[in-house]
């Protein structure tokens, strides 16, 4: 089997070039691969690459992630999660390939506590949201044989993170405060790298099972919640700190503006996926425990 990555060097890029290996072939590509091109801001060279390495599976987790900056280059960011990813699906869909795509939360407004279900309304809050709602609809109208995977709050324990961000502050500051009115799940890039791989076995042994699901770790925390149980960690393991997990003060979202608006209620439900796949997904502080454990 040939497995095709775009934007192998992200957080979730690299975690998948790990879960995937064992899959088959992994033909692993980046923005500035230059013998396969590979770049979403120039969407007309896609479709080349894919008919040219003819894969079973393209997973792409190349996006413009950058939320705030998005607000101000539109048509970059409609690019790289809209139109790149449409035409790929649409390659995908000439050689017969499975395509893999990830999603966010961010296509709610974020509106009441409920999880989130995969077929609620849709009405996204920002050029983000926006952007990527058209990608994952361009990918499911472009080829059938796709799964989509809507997450929240990726980190991960190469590069920077929320988590390491507080951990640097709380050695610098004696009070931190932090925003407690948005809910989610932190989610590591790791688990969604390995049910990935999971989930792409299963979808290609049983077809039935392609389509929209949400992906997410167990249990739901606020960014305050997130920002308490990393420092609670980090004294637990013996790091010294100017600020205690007690001199965190819980702020509104108000309290921090941003160009981009986002969701208060980005919990999402996932028991599509993990009764489809037959998978449970473990509770969000066991993959933030793991991953300081390894970064402390
Ligand atoms: N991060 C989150 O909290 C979050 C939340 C919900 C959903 N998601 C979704 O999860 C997926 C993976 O996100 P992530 O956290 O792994 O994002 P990430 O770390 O920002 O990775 C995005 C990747 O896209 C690449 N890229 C940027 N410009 C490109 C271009 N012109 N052509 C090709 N590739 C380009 C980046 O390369 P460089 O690093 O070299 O720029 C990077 O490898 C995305 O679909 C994202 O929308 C993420």
């Amino acid at each position: 089997m040939k497995l095709l990555l775009l934007g192998k060097g992200g957080q979730v890029g690299w975690e998948l070039q790990r879960s995937l290996a064992p899959l088959g072939e992994l033909v692993a590509l980046d923005f500035d691969s230059t013998e396969l091109r590979a770049d979403f801001s120039r969407p007309e060279e896609l479709a080349d690459t894919v008919l040219k390495v003819r894969p079973d599976v393209i997973i792409n987790a190349a996006a413009h992630t950058a939320v705030d900056k998005a607000e101000g280059e539109v048509e970059f960011a409609r690019k790289l999660n809209a139109t790149s990813p449409g035409v790929v699906a649409e390659a995908a869909r000439q050689v017969g390939a499975l395509m893999v795509h990830y999603s966010t939360d961010y296509v709610f407004d974020g509106s009441g506590s409920t999880p989130w279900k995969e077929d609620d309304a849709t009405a996204p809050l920002s050029v983000y949201g926006r952007t990527k709602l058209e990608g994952e609809q361009l990918v499911a109208a472009n080829c059938a044989r796709h799964l989509i995977f809507r997450t929240s709050w990726v980190y991960a324990a190469r590069g920077g993170n929320f988590a390491k961000t507080m951990l640097r502050l709380a050695k610098e500051r004696d009070r931190l405060t932090v925003i407690d009115d948005q809910f989610g799940a932190p989610t590591g890039a790791e688990l969604l790298a390995d049910i990935t791989a999971h989930a792409i076995r299963d979808t290609l042994r049983d077809p039935g099972k392609a389509g929209l699901y949400h992906l997410v770790a167990g249990g739901e925390a606020t960014w305050y919640g997130y920002a308490r149980f990393v420092l609670e960690q980090a004294q637990a393991a013996g790091v010294e700190l100017k600020a205690s997990p007690n001199a965190i003060d819980p702020v509104p979202t108000s309290a921090f503006p941003t160009p981009a608006t986002r969701p208060h209620n980005s919990r999402l439900d996932t028991r599509k996926l993990q009764a489809t796949f037959g998978l449970t997904l473990p509770p969000w502080q066991a993959g933030v425990a793991r991953m300081l454990r390894e970064t402390l």
